[in-house]
């Protein structure tokens, strides 16, 4: 069992829970994650390590309740635990001092986004960070975004705060403005990945994603995470999750990424039910 030892909502959606696994915080890097299970019947998802404290024993994640998992899990407090942690999974993300390294982050996007910018930093780049979400709501990690950038952007989509429209206006102004921009990273949904790619292809940006297939085992044994980079096979838990961005094959990742929706919807409205079902037994 591993225990929770902070948990707190960043936004109505989105909560950070710091965890006690000192193994794992001991050995990670930017840029891996881990896979967790809450309890005995409970399905495997990965979840990037945004941060971690190895004096303390401990590291963060920072979850979306999307689903009945995520859900699930943004339920816990501090107190509670979780029956299975397995990690660090998957590469590093790469590390040196590229010049001006770009890094963006939509919606949770900018949570996995964070430890990897805060390495560029550390490397000696000048690094300008781009935090977009649909309002100012769910904007997260401003703050602590802000700390280590040289420059640093926010949009909504609605333009409740900073400026009104998407993180890729911001980028292709940087791009029209002929800033020199030597590498880029963009987490978030995948149409924002994959426009960041195609705004930065044409000028030949070196331009990293870190893809979200589903992941089952996590150690490249079950074939789940099977992604199309520049036409061949990888399997993103061992041989990613980050990938370059201009050989993606997005299409194949959507397409692939939808097969279990039917199922997903469903297993969550049952996860709903239930949940009114205690609430009302709870009031009798
Ligand atoms: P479901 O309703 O089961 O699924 C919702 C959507 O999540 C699906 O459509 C599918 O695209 C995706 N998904 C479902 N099951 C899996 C699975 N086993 N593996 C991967 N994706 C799945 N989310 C965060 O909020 N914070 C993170 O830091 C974060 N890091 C990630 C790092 C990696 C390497 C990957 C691959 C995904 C990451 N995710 C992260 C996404 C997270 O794993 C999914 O949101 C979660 O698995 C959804 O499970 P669910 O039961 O709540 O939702
Ligand atoms: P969202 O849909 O609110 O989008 C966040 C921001 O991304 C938007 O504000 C906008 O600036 C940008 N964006 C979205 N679509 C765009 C487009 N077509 N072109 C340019 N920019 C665009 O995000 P959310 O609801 O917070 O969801 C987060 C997303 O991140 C989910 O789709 C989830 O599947 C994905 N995700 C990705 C990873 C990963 O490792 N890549 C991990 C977890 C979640
Ligand atoms: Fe099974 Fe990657 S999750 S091979």
């Amino acid at each position: 069992m591993f225990k929770i030892k902070k948990a707190e909502f960043l936004s109505a959606d989105v909560k950070l829970f710091e965890i006690v696994a000192p193994e794992i915080a001991k050995r990670r890097q930017a840029g891996q994650f881990i896979i967790l299970r809450l309890d005995e019947q409970g399905e495997r998802i990965p979840l990037t390590i945004a941060d971690s404290n190895p004096e303390q024993g401990t590291v963060t994640i920072i979850v979306q309740g999307i689903g009945k998992t995520t859900k699930s899990l943004n339920q816990k407090e501090s107190g509670d635990s979780i029956m299975d942690v397995v990690g660090p999974l998957g590469k590093a993300s790469h590390m040196e001092k590229f010049g001006t390294a770009v890094c963006i982050g939509g919606g949770v996007g900018s949570a996995i986004a964070y430890p990897t910018a805060v390495a560029l930093k550390e490397a000696g780049n000048h690094v300008i960070t781009i935090n977009g979400a649909r309002n100012k709501d769910l904007i997260i990690l401003e703050e602590e975004m802000k700390q280590f950038s040289d420059e640093s952007y926010i949009t909504t989509d609605d333009g409740s705060y900073g400026h009104h429209g998407f993180v890729t206006d911001i980028l292709q102004k940087l791009i029209d403005e002929k800033r020199e921009l030597n590498f880029v990273l963009a987490i978030g949904p995948i149409p924002m990945m994959r426009a960041v790619a195609e705004a930065t292809r044409p000028h030949n940006i070196q331009t990293v994603v870190s893809l979200n297939p589903i992941m089952i085992d996590g150690t490249g044994m079950c074939g789940g995470c099977r992604v199309l980079v520049d036409g061949d096979s990888k399997f993103a838990c061992v041989d990613g999750p980050e990938f370059d961005g201009h050989k993606v094959d997005f299409t194949n990742l959507i397409n692939r990424n939808r097969i279990y929706q039917g199922l997903e919807q469903e297993s969550l409205k049952q996860h709903e039910c239930q949940l009114l079902e205690q609430a009302d037994k709870k009031e009798e």
